[in-house]
């Protein structure tokens, strides 16, 4: 992704040219790049040899799940829709996990059916809900506990989930009677300690801390795990302030756990595959005259992209078309949607727009379209992956008729 003269361009196609065809606001997806946060994840975690089940609430579009699971990802699911997916997609269900506070019986009991690698359980009425299925079924189900590792992330407020007062997990008192509790049970088999301290993480040491609690824990446990599942949470670089996760080390502490206790790892990963390889591409409607700053009005909104509204994230907005001619005014990037939080970015230096201008927000690959909404009765825009000079539509856009 890059600019060739003035006009910016994804793996070769001129972004202008997708508009012509395909209208705005526009997801625009790179396989190159998806196919080398890959390679990536995998080189940094090469001495793991990890199973990497990629978090499909990030993105669920069904064609790019099949992309991942060629590269050699399974999938970490959370309802019986992203399971159906993950398996539509061609996932093997042995390369499957369920994760999730609330799974219902029925999503229980289609897991359970599926075979599928793995149901990290958050509570002990869970694992009695998954005992009673499994009798009835007659089968033997593999399980993981999730652990509240009591431990901060240190992230963005709302994606935080590690800590005592989140709803996930359970906390080590509870661990260590549930792990004593399925010693005897016929119809479960305790695999894995499975944890999972937030998202957006940048820095190595919560995960530090995070191991030393897995680590106490399998001790006072006396069991034998087969595998650790550390969930995903690696943070991605959204601008210039933010630094990058220190892979060495977090690799360093795990490897240490992994000869210890002689198991291995799963990881579940979302936005480190799928973040930064999509952009947002949407057209200025109107420029409005503020007493203090410029609004521009997009016709993409928080139903497109609500990461801004929902976490205050920034997404940096860059011209389509690069004209080097500095605005004197702020210009403030907001959607059409009736509601103040409709808003994208407020940036002080940006090159003069005008009214038809494209522009385009980056690294929306991950929780974008994923979390899009009709609200406003707003459709749902159309999502392009440019694979190898090739243009496909991997997602059309929404209809009227669709929803009305
Ligand atoms: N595993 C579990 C159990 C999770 O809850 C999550 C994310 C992941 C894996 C993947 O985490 P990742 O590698 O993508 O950080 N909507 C928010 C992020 C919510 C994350 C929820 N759980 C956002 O847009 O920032």
């Amino acid at each position: 992704m890059k600019y060739i003269g003035k006009n910016f361009v994804m793996e070769g196609v001129k972004i202008r040219n997708l508009v012509k065809k395909f209208e705005t606001p526009l997801y625009c997806y790179s396989y190159k790049k998806l196919k080398k946060n890959i390679n990536q994840f995998k080189i940094n975690f090469k001495n793991l040899n990890p199973i990497i089940c990629f978090a499909v609430k990030a993105n669920s579009n069904i064609k790019l799940l099949k992309e991942i699971q060629k590269l050699g990802l399974g999938a970490d699911v959370v309802s019986l829709g992203e399971l159906m997916k993950a398996l539509k997609a061609g996932v093997n269900p042995k390369k499957i996990v369920f994760s999730g506070v609330g799974k219902t019986s029925e999503e229980l009991d289609f897991a359970i059916q599926k075979e599928i690698l793995l149901i990290n359980a958050e509570s002990k009425s869970e694992i009695l809900e998954i005992e009673k299925i499994a009798k009835k079924k007659k089968k033997i189900v593999n399980i993981g506990i999730r652990l509240n590792p009591n431990t901060d992330a240190r992230t963005l407020k709302k994606i935080s989930t590690g800590k005592k007062q989140d709803k996930f997990g359970v906390s080590e008192k509870y661990f260590l009677e549930l792990v004593n509790y399925l010693k005897d049970s016929k119809f479960i088999n305790l695999k894995c300690i499975s944890v999972h301290i937030g998202s957006q993480i940048l820095n190595h040491q919560p995960y530090e801390k995070m191991l030393k609690v897995v680590d106490r824990v399998i001790k006072k446990s006396k069991y034998k795990f087969e595998f650790i599942d550390l969930g995903g949470g690696m943070g991605i670089s959204y601008g210039e302030k933010d630094k990058s996760l220190n892979y060495r080390k977090y690799s360093i502490a795990i490897r240490k756990i992994v000869k210890k206790y002689k198991t291995k790892i799963i990881f579940e990963p979302g936005r480190s595959i799928i973040g930064n390889t999509a952009i947002l591409v949407s057209r200025i409607i109107y420029i409005k005259q503020g007493s203090s700053k410029n609004f521009v009005i997009l016709d993409a909104a928080m139903n497109d992209l609500m990461r801004p509204a929902l976490y205050g994230a920034k997404h940096k907005i860059i011209p389509e078309n690069k004209n080097n001619i500095l605005s004197k005014k702020t210009y403030e990037f907001v959607g059409p949607i009736c509601e103040s939080s409709d808003k994208f970015l407020t940036a002080k230096k940006f090159q003069k727009l005008k009214e038809k201008d494209l522009i385009i927000i980056s690294d929306v690959g991950a929780y974008g379209m994923s979390l899009s909404s009709n609200y406003n009765v707003r459709l749902k825009p159309p999502e392009i992956l440019i694979k190898g000079y090739k243009v496909n539509v991997i997602k059309k856009r929404q209809k009227f008729k669709d929803i009305i």
